[in-house]
């Protein structure tokens, strides 16, 4: 299937599920379950939320993860600057990377906004695959991110 339809179907889903619950945790556990079990390139997928300065985990699917992101390194790090989506289409040729797992290749960030426009942590995708992100997955998650806070 269209990764495109396969997005689209996946934010009508959330929509209803979001009716159940406004907690921003609950709802990126959802986000994450749902996304990591539609798309066989999600290797990893998850949030890593903005406290006191630091990217701490929250809620992901797939292999263990790092807790904690060291300060300004990495791609994470690089939304949480840019504040719009990061496409990385091979880890190994971004100069600070942080590999949680060496069996990732590629990697998108999006940041997630609170209500009042600052950055409250990030959506973040890992596929085993090279290469494995673009504009479709980027201009989609960016609205699921915005769904985090929506009413
Ligand atoms: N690669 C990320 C770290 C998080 S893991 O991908 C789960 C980064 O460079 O910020």
């Amino acid at each position: 299937m269209d990764k495109a339809v396969l997005y689209e179907r996946i934010i009508q889903q959330l929509q209803e599920l979001f009716r159940k619950s406004e907690d921003p945790i609950a709802r990126m556990a959802t986000v994450s379950a749902l996304l990591y079990h539609k798309f066989d390139y999600y290797f990893w997928c998850g949030f890593y939320l903005l406290k006191d300065n630091e990217l701490i985990v929250g809620p992901y699917q797939g292999p263990l993860a790092c807790l904690k992101l060291a300060h300004n390194k990495g791609v994470c790090w690089a939304g949480v600057r840019e504040r719009k989506p990061v496409i990385v289409p091979d880890v190994h040729k971004f100069p600070d990377h942080i590999a949680c797992d060496e069996r990732s290749q590629s990697e998108i960030v999006v940041p997630v906004f609170t209500p009042e426009g600052q950055v409250y942590g990030v959506i973040d995708v890992d596929s085993d695959r090279l290469d494995s992100f673009d504009q479709v997955d980027a201009r989609h998650l960016q609205q699921i991110a915005g769904m985090i806070f929506a009413g």
